[in-house]
């Protein structure tokens, strides 16, 4: 499996499900109304942790009660956010998306005053270590710089660019990336009314990259390196539910394909019936199985020297998922000491050496492997195991 960095914004999607879109200054009810982890990169990095990769958001955020929430979301999905860049004014930011079942709309309002990742944060960070860096273009000032630094020193990792809609730049943003996912929309706004003829277009300017392009209903195009067109037509009849993410599913599934060694023809099929099997299910987390267990992470995304806390909606209180050898482990985020959150004051810190976590409020030490306290006021006192269970891809969860 591999080890993907995606760069790209976080943002809370708040969804809302309406049989009707309304009429301005009336006052109608929504059937109903959930807030989920959106943002293109960060969708695609939720499909390819449950493929089982390894998979590391980079980003702004900042820790106000959204930004305190879209992180747990992470965690909850396998996504590290530890290479991303801490912003301290600023709001989280928001999407609200309003479907209308009647019409089969979707209506989408932002909401940013969040700055973007900034070049310098990008530089410091060891993306060399990573198997493909997936990237969004926006921020494409910032970006120009971040990618011509990773071409520089990445030998031989994928760079891939996303470019959903026409920004300053791209011109010379494109040429840039060995894997390209085009819009509908953005091969329109160019004048294009063919995918064909905008790839071969684009493969002009850059003969080196491999590019894909969703074309709504009618299914899915590609042109390989070396300049064949391929086309793979979509599935006619299925029961559509929900289509939010659907062409960020696609990436992930050309993502996925080419690190398993699959030629662009096979992505582009592979690619396209993950997207089918994502608009027949509402939201994009459990995508791979009908069961209904609790998803705590997934292994690949664990930190040695710090605990994922996980707040399922089943329990009261919430669970901390740790890195235990090769393997997890997970105990009731609650500290027997005084009947605390153990993160009350800081992250749940992991000794990788002695093997011990640390409760950030009075520093009590308890054994990674069985819970016990052995230093600090509740010695001999321990943490409630929590039962789980990992399957073949690693995922974690509540048993
Ligand atoms: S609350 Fe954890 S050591 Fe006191």
């Amino acid at each position: 499996m591999a080890k993907i960095l995606g760069i790209g914004n976080a943002v809370i999607d708040q969804v809302v499900l309406m049989e009707h879109y309304p009429q301005e200054n009336s006052e109608s009810r929504c059937i109903s109304m959930t807030e989920q982890l959106g943002g293109n990169v960060l969708n695609s990095l939720t499909v390819l942790a449950q493929l089982g990769h390894q998979t590391d958001w980079m980003g702004t955020y900042t820790k106000d009660l959204m930004g305190q929430q879209l992180l747990t979301l992470m965690a909850q999905q396998g996504i590290n956010a530890e290479p991303a860049q801490y912003i301290r004014q600023g709001k989280t930011p928001v999407s609200s998306v309003w479907i209308a079942q009647a019409s089969a709309s979707r209506t989408i309002n932002h909401f940013r005053d969040l700055p973007e990742l900034s070049f310098e944060h990008f530089a410091r960070t060891e993306f060399e270590s990573y198997d493909w860096l997936h990237f969004e273009a926006r921020n494409t000032e910032a970006l120009m710089g971040m990618l011509n630094l990773a071409k520089c020193f990445l030998t031989h990792q994928p760079i891939s660019l996303e470019v959903e809609k026409d920004r300053p730049l791209l011109a010379e943003l494109i040429p840039q990336a060995s894997v390209l996912f085009f819009s509908k929309a953005y091969a329109q706004h160019l004048g294009f009314d063919q995918a064909e003829t905008f790839l071969k277009q684009m493969h002009q300017q850059s003969p080196h990259a491999q590019m894909f392009c969703g074309w709504g209903s009618q299914g899915a195009y590609a042109i390989s390196v070396d300049g064949k067109v391929f086309f793979e037509a979509a599935t006619p009849h299925l029961t559509i539910v929900d289509t939010l993410g659907a062409g960020d599913t696609f990436n992930a599934g050309v993502i996925d394909a080419l690190v398993r060694g699959h030629s662009t023809q096979e992505a582009l099929t592979l690619a396209t019936r993950l997207a089918e099997k994502k608009i027949q299910q509402k939201g994009l987390t459990k995508l791979f199985s009908n069961d209904h267990r609790v998803r705590l992470g997934n292994l690949n995304s664990l930190n040695a020297y710090k605990g994922n806390v996980i707040q399922p909606e089943s329990l009261k209180h919430s669970v901390i998922v740790l890195k235990y050898k090769d393997t997890a482990k997970a105990y009731v985020n609650n500290c027997p000491h005084a009947n605390v959150p153990l993160d009350s004051m800081y992250k749940v810190e992991i000794d990788p050496r002695a093997l011990t976590l640390k409760c950030s409020v009075h520093d009590a030490y308890f054994n990674v492997s069985d819970g016990l306290c052995v230093a600090g006021p509740c010695h001999n006192q321990s943490l409630k195991a929590v039962p789980i269970t990992i399957d073949d891809q690693g995922n974690i969860f509540l048993t």
